[in-house]
């Protein structure tokens, strides 16, 4: 099982789950029955019906149970006894991880058997972080719907909730907008794409394209909800904002007529924040967001933010001048101030990359960790915010496992040593992100992503004194037979954990892409 529950005591007996085991579940649950019956069918081909009362013989029992709240939000119990099955849970959340439990358990079995045999035990179980989360970015690449909602059914497999949708950056606009229409019509296309790695001169030689329209942005929303995964936008803003420049170039200081790049990197063209028209076009972006996104939380992005056309710009100079700001430093945290202070109009919290923080900066921002800043975010932490940990050398996994191996991931702590235990709440938890400059297609995602989101969801789910490497292997020889039921191209385990021998000798290979 991955991620590896609390408490698991194994009891003598098995039950036999077969065709005409019965359903049953209290009332509020019809969703997650029929998710269940949905996923038992997929998985092992049984087309199972409900029963109408509780505890009959060969049965399996979903129960919202009031009384186990100290499980919190997302917790259950998992009794499998020789007759029956439980999942009790306070939530229905709580619920759907037992269900995940039980689906894993269930795949021991060879697939499309007719009796599957589940060993008797008690499995009592709850998360250790709140936050458990994983980011795409299809800016790079674009990576379509029917591989988004492949990628929420392996988020929920290992009971992770938080699916952070990179939807644009430099390289393309993936979001239909309908007050910027060319922002799709300009910005959602590019004409060639540099390959195999960063210092390559080598070009695909075609185009490449794509964007979801508001209608699939709700489909996919709904899907991950049923999921209880809940979907995190960003909208990058100032930088990283090419693709919206050379769609609207009057919003950037210098007004030039530029492309939507075909290389990667960091470029110099930001957003101009002298002109009010940049902020009317972003919070009318944002007004669309939060129509779409139910989430309470917006990522507003803010990384990597060359500051230099600011300071050479007519109009931020006159901003500066005006509002009594310093230095381009101080124009920036009035920019990141005035998008705080519209999403907080809106009941929204904003959460943006450790870039984003100054002195005083509201509690309310969550600080998304990914590399240096490591003071300005612990006294974020000490001054009552929240953070989720993104860190580059271990969560990221865009690198190749020669650079990452999965151990390393594995033994990746959240929590920053020497920080009082008081504080500890204030670490929501962690978020893996993968950035798609050299993820052209589903295969070479999967290969990148798996196993080390395995290792990231018990980062996020496991208590700190039950992970164990050498154990997690183990499951993971196991839960490599589910990932097959999904038909996932992850990386094979002796590919994983290249020896420090062969890392240092191969360290070429380390930022080498291989197309699949
Ligand atoms: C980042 O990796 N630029 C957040
Ligand atoms: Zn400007």
């Amino acid at each position: 099982m991955i991620p590896l529950p609390v408490d698991i005591q194994y009891k003598k007996g098995e039950f036999q789950f077969n065709t005409s085991t019965g359903i049953y579940s209290t009332s509020n649950l019809q969703k997650i029955v029929e998710y269940f019956l949905d996923l038992i069918k997929e998985s092992i081909g049984y087309e199972l019906k409900e029963v109408d009362c509780i505890n009959n013989l060969n049965s399996i029992n979903f129960i919202l149970d009031d009384s186990l709240r100290n499980l919190k939000d997302e917790g259950y119990i998992l009794e499998i006894l020789k007759e029956t099955i439980f999942i009790k849970a306070p939530t229905a959340k709580g619920i759907f991880y037992g269900i995940q439990t039980l689906r894993q358990l269930l795949s021991k079995e060879p697939r499309r058997e007719k009796i599957h045999k589940i060993p008797c035990l008690r499995i009592e179980d709850y998360p250790r972080f709140k936050w458990r989360g994983f980011m795409l970015d299809v800016s790079r690449h674009f990576h379509g719907v029917d591989t988004i909602k492949h990628i929420l059914d392996l988020l929920a497999l290992v009971k992770m909730n938080v699916f952070h949708w990179h939807l644009i950056d430099d390289q393309g606009w993936r979001i239909e907008i309908k007050k910027y229409p060319k922002l799709i019509e300009i910005g959602s296309k590019r004409k060639d794409t540099k390959i195999k790695t960063w210092w390559s001169k080598k070009y695909r030689g075609k185009p490449h394209h794509g964007f979801y329209t508001q209608e699939e942005i709700r489909e996919i929303v709904s899907y991950a909800q049923d999921r209880f995964i809940k979907v995190i936008p960003e909208i990058e803003m100032p930088g990283h904002c090419r693709a919206a420049i050379a769609a609207y170039p009057e919003l950037s200081c210098q007004k030039e007529q530029k492309e939507v790049p075909i290389k990667p990197g960091i470029f110099k063209d930001i957003f101009c924040v002298g002109q009010e028209e940049t902020f009317i076009f972003l919070t009318n972006i944002l007004s669309e967001i939060i129509e779409l996104f139910p989430s309470e939380i917006i990522h507003i992005g803010g990384d990597e933010v060359p500051l230099k056309q600011w300071k050479n710009c007519t109009k931020c100079k006159s901003r500066m001048k005006a509002e009594e700001l310093k230095n381009t430093k101080e124009l920036r945290k009035y920019f990141t101030k005035r998008i705080v202070n519209f999403l907080k109009s809106h009941d929204k919290k904003a959460i943006g990359w450790n870039e984003i923080l100054y002195e005083g900066i509201e509690k309310e921002v969550i600080i998304q960790w990914w590399l240096r800043n490591k003071s300005e975010v612990l006294n974020h932490i000490y001054n009552g915010g929240n953070i989720v940990s993104s860190h580059l050398f271990h969560l990221y996994l865009d690198y190749n496992y020669i650079l990452t191996p999965l151990k390393k991931t594995y033994s990746f702590e959240p929590i920053p040593k020497k920080i009082d235990e008081k504080h500890h709440e204030k670490i929501l938890g962690i978020e893996a992100p993968l950035w798609c400059e050299w993820v052209p297609n589903k295969e070479r995602l999967e290969w990148q992503i798996f196993p080390r989101l395995a290792a990231v969801a018990e980062i996020g789910w496991t208590l700190k004194e039950n992970k164990n490497y050498k154990k997690f292997i183990q499951r993971l020889e196991q839960f490599y037979k589910i990932l097959d039921e999904f038909g996932v191209n992850y990386a094979p385990l002796n590919n994983v954990n290249p020896s420090r021998a062969y890392r240092i000798f191969n360290l070429k290979k380390a930022f080498k892409w291989p197309e699949i």
